[in-house]
């Protein structure tokens, strides 16, 4: 199953905007079979959509608290996404790692907490740049986050491997280079949570797709999807994208 996973970042602005760009991603990918789409809101937008969400497409957050409840002002947890129609979570996004300062130990703790509640988990993973020890980067954020999951919670574990250079900048990675850094993430699950339960894990690639890169990646069997930013706000590129997603996916 490849999936294709919209982040809006935080964007729309406005109320109505968000229910127009939903509803029209909504009709254009929903009979797309073979593939999963998925879009993640922010948090106020949610509730609003999921009334116009359809069952084949999922709704998904962007982050959540890494407790199950508590005294935590400002946080939403898991299971709160869970009751309003959330399927997944988006956990460790480099704009969350970069501007709020997750660490390690947060993301770890999100991604146990996501995964404990029932719902998919998209982990990020990506080096801010490619020199120097860039592979180790890729190779202590999948550990971290990853190690000690049971095998019943990685189900529903999903990688993004995100370079951090390649986000918002129309700067895509290549497909090559892209599936080399997947293959490396890989081997970290192999090692973490073994051979079978590691190649089910669906690793997409992130950062600047495009209707016009996306083919290049599609081709490739090692690219699971994509969570796609910028391009995700417009709901015509985006099922362009999904399309080009599922033709790749059949080969
Ligand atoms: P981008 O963002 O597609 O705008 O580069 C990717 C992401 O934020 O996950």
């Amino acid at each position: 199953m490849r999936y294709v996973i919209a982040n809006w970042k935080m964007y729309p602005q406005k109320r109505e905007d968000a229910l127009r760009i939903f509803s029209d991603t909504v009709a254009l990918t929903q009979r797309l079979s073979g593939i999963r789409v998925a879009i993640c809101p922010p948090f106020v937008w949610l509730s609003l959509v999921a009334a116009a969400a359809k069952s084949l497409v999922w709704l998904g957050a962007q982050d959540a608290a890494w407790a199950a409840e508590g005294a935590f002002t400002g946080e939403i947890s898991p299971a709160m996404l869970k009751n309003i129609g959330c399927k997944m979570v988006i956990v460790g996004h480099s704009e969350r790692r970069k501007h709020v300062e997750e660490t390690s130990e947060m993301i770890a703790k999100k991604t146990a907490a996501v995964l404990g509640s029932g719902l998919y988990a998209v982990l990020c993973v990506g080096e801010r740049q490619r020199e120097g020890e860039w592979e180790k980067e890729i190779i202590a954020q999948t550990r971290s986050a990853v190690a000690g999951l049971n095998a019943l919670l990685v189900r529903r574990l999903i990688i993004a491997y995100e370079p951090v250079w390649a986000i918002g900048t129309g700067r895509a990675d290549t497909a090559g280079d892209a599936v080399t850094s997947i293959l490396l993430i890989r081997r970290v699950l192999t090692d973490e949570i073994g051979d079978s339960a590691a190649k089910e894990v669906p690793v997409l690639y992130g950062g600047s797709v495009s209707e016009k890169n996306v083919r290049e990646f599609s081709s490739e069997p090692e690219i699971d999807g994509f969570l796609v930013g910028h391009a995700s706000l417009n709901p015509a590129e985006f099922a362009r994208i999904a399309q080009a997603a599922q033709r790749g996916g059949k080969r």
